[in-house]
């Protein structure tokens, strides 16, 4: 990923994510490749960006920190490919385990980790803001999704 990627990267992110990540944060993370902030791209036939992953190396652990398709290339087993790659990068830069956090209600993502060797290793109760049915809702009723960590040795 280089910075002119990023007017891409951030419309496919704002469809993405009901948190996105800003200019900033992206920014940030391709500035510190010194600390271990590794960021890739996917890019389609032509040209142009289909996917990101965003992976943080420190010693031999590895964190995916954000993984993306663009939402037109979904639904095609290209989640299974992108991962696959992102894992054998990481494994070439010398990360023996990489861990992540994906949304309870992330299905579609948690498939792609568990048939790439992911295993659910634990839970953060609430960790994710979530947005309640209107129904339900009331003054001061916030709601929470867990998170699910995902890990997988690579060694
Ligand atoms: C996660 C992501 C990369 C997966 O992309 P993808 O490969 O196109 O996903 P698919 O639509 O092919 O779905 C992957 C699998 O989940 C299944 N799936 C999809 N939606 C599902 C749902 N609502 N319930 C159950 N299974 C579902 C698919 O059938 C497929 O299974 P299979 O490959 O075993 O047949 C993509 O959805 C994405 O970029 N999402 C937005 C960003 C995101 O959530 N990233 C993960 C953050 S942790």
């Amino acid at each position: 990923m280089v910075v002119q990627d990023l007017p891409q990267v951030l419309q496919i992110e704002a469809e993405a994510y009901p948190s996105p990540w800003s200019e900033r944060i992206f920014l940030d993370c391709l500035s510190r490749r010194d600390q271990g902030y590794l960021c890739r791209t996917l890019q389609s036939k032509n040209n142009r960006v289909a996917g990101y992953a965003i992976v943080t190396l420190v010693l031999e652990e590895c964190e995916l920190v954000n993984f993306c398709l663009h939402r037109d290339v979904r639904g095609q087993g290209l989640g299974h490919h992108w991962l696959r790659q992102v894992v054998s990068f990481v494994r070439e830069q010398g990360a023996c385990q990489i861990f992540l956090e994906v949304r309870e209600g992330n299905t579609a993502a948690q498939r792609v980790y568990l048939e790439g060797g992911f295993s659910e290793i634990g839970r953060r109760k609430g960790y994710y803001p979530a947005s309640l049915p209107i129904a339900t809702r009331s003054p001061g009723l916030v709601a929470r999704e867990d998170a699910l960590i995902f890990g997988l040795m690579l060694s």
